[in-house]
């Protein structure tokens, strides 16, 4: 076998791409990955999940060291901010991240080649390499795991500087006195949050009437109050009908979503978060006949497999399905696995998602706007932070809840969201007790440990059929 010629090909280096890699080298595949950014981890690793984890924990922290220390009695003086610092550290974090990949895939086999790949044919991707050459590559399997990139404003140019994306808002120089964002989703939300806490005013400009659209809408309301409390400010039912740049900044013309009087609003940095679309630039899909949506999104059957046999698609550039990290490593998994001959699906009602703000929010399964929708009949138990022990002594001000909703008939749990610290954290067991189709009961009847956040996940159980303990 030449050294060119492989059984599986991923095109993109992300979470789909290299945790897919990872398993088809397990599996015995001869396996590749091709990625033209220079470093392993795309867009999560690189200016995505984890840059922003950082920056979250840090701007926390200093926001912790200036409103909250002092109620636990420690006392602060000349407290101060080293933006430099924070974002050298959130650099060091991620080069430790993206070259660790590369580690793993020499220990597992996976040949990394840095470049830019395109499909010629199925079976057949050249590589421009890099360094410089081209290298042609035959495989049995292709994949196309080439993610997603910013969707723009029309009309909107983003310099990165004044009007930024994402990525620029991940490495602004200094601290913006008004930031304005662009739409109320996972990015304005986390990213406003980083800014206002070291200092920014910042304002969320967002279209619909309501902030995390799709997320259940208790939790989406009780989010914004715990923002606002934290001084973010927000217009909704409100569009962006035009950016220009001004004096030390930029101004905004807004207008209410269902038309009326046009205002304009001034800022120092405007970030554009409205969502993210598919990236397929210069990957010869349309010369090889995959067929795309009019979104340009792929449309895979429930193999992976695209309209062309041999060539497959997974993460981001999937239609109809969550932008997330942790659903395109399990893709990319489920994808190998069948590569490999073996058997796999993804539970795709049982995808939790993570919003990092401060309370965290986390959900898996059906809100309370969909059961409703679908006619299903559903118990709900809640249960407070307010009334947890572990949260109290923590000193988490915000409150928030654990809301479980089970099916009337069944208990069999339906939904899980919660809103509170370390929410990301505690939505697990909730994601393992859906997988496993667990009952509220089930849930109930385990032991939690005390004191802990996830007893609060136990009391809110306990309420579904009867009543917490503790409340
Ligand atoms: P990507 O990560 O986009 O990777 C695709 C890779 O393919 C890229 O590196 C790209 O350079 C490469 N590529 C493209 N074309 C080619 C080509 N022709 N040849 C070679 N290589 C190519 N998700 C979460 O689950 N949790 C979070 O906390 C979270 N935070 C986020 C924060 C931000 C600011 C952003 C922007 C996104 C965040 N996401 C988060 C979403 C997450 O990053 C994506 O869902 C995930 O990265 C998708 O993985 P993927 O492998 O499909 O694509
Ligand atoms: P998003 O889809 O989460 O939110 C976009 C928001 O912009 C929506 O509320 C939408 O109604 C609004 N909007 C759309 N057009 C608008 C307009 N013209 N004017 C005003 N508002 C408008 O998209 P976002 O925040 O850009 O994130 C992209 C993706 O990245 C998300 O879908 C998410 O999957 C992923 N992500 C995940 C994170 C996480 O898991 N913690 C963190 C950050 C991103």
């Amino acid at each position: 076998m030449s050294e060119d010629t492989f059984d599986v090909v991923f095109i993109g280096g992300g979470p789909g791409g290299y945790v897919g890699a990872i398993k088809a080298a397990q599996l015995g595949l001869r396996t590749a990955c091709v990625e033209l950014r220079g470093t392993l981890g795309g867009t999560c690793l690189n200016v995505g999940c984890i840059p922003s984890k950082a920056l979250l924990q840090s701007s926390h922290l200093y926001h912790e060291a200036e409103a909250e220390f002092a109620q636990h009695g420690i006392k602060t003086s000349g407290l101060s901010l080293d933006l430099k610092a924070m974002m050298a550290r959130k650099r060091e974090v991620v080069d430790g991240l993206t070259t660790g990949i590369e580690g793993l895939f020499k220990k597992n086999k996976v040949e990394y080649i840095p470049g830019r790949g395109r499909i010629t044919s199925p079976g057949s991707v050249q590589v421009e390499l890099n360094g410089g050459g081209e290298r042609t590559l035959t495989a049995e399997n292709i994949v196309i795991a080439t993610g997603s990139d910013v969707m723009g404003l029309p009309g909107v140019e983003i310099d990165e500087k004044t009007v930024v994306s994402s990525t620029g808002a991940l490495s602004l120089g200094k601290v913006p006195k008004h930031l304005v964002v662009i739409g109320g989703g996972y990015i304005g939300l986390e990213m406003g949050s980083v800014w206002g806490r070291l200092g920014a005013k910042v304002t969320v400009v967002e279209f619909l009437d309501r902030i995390t659209p799709g997320m259940d809408g208790e939790l989406s309301r009780h989010l914004q109050r715990a923002l606002t409390a934290q001084g973010m400010e927000f217009r909704l039912s409100t569009k962006v009908t035009g950016v220009k740049k001004a004096r030390g900044g930029v101004e905004l013309s807004v207008e209410p979503a269902a038309g009326g009087e046009a205002e304009t609003l001034k800022a120092n940095v405007v970030l554009v978060s409205i969502g993210r679309k598919p990236f397929t630039d210069g990957l010869g899909l349309a010369e090889v006949g995959v067929a795309m949506d009019d979104r340009g999104f792929i449309p895979v059957d429930e193999d992976y497999q695209t309209n062309i046999a041999g060539i497959f698609a997974i993460g981001d550039v999937l239609p109809d399905r969550p932008m997330l990290a942790h659903k395109a490593e399990d893709e990319g998994v489920v994808l190998s696995e069948k590569l490999a001959g073996h058997v796999g699906t993804v539970n795709y009602d049982a995808i939790p998602g993570v919003c990092y703000t401060w309370p965290e929010v986390a959900t898996v399964g059906k809100s309370e706007e969909e059961l409703k929708a679908a006619g299903i009949a559903y118990n709900k138990g809640r249960f407070s932070f307010a009334a947890n022990s572990r949260a109290r002594s923590s000193g988490d001000r915000e409150g928030g809840f654990v809301k479980l909703l089970a099916d009337k008939e069944t208990d069999r749990l339906l939904g899980a969201h919660i809103i509170g610290p370390d929410a990301g954290t505690m939505i697990a067991e909730l994601v393992l007790a859906l997988e496993m189709g667990a009952s509220s009961e089930d849930i109930a009847l385990t032991c939690h440990a005390h004191p802990t956040l996830n007893e609060a996940v136990k009391e809110a159980a306990l309420a579904v059929t009867g009543k917490p303990l503790n409340m």
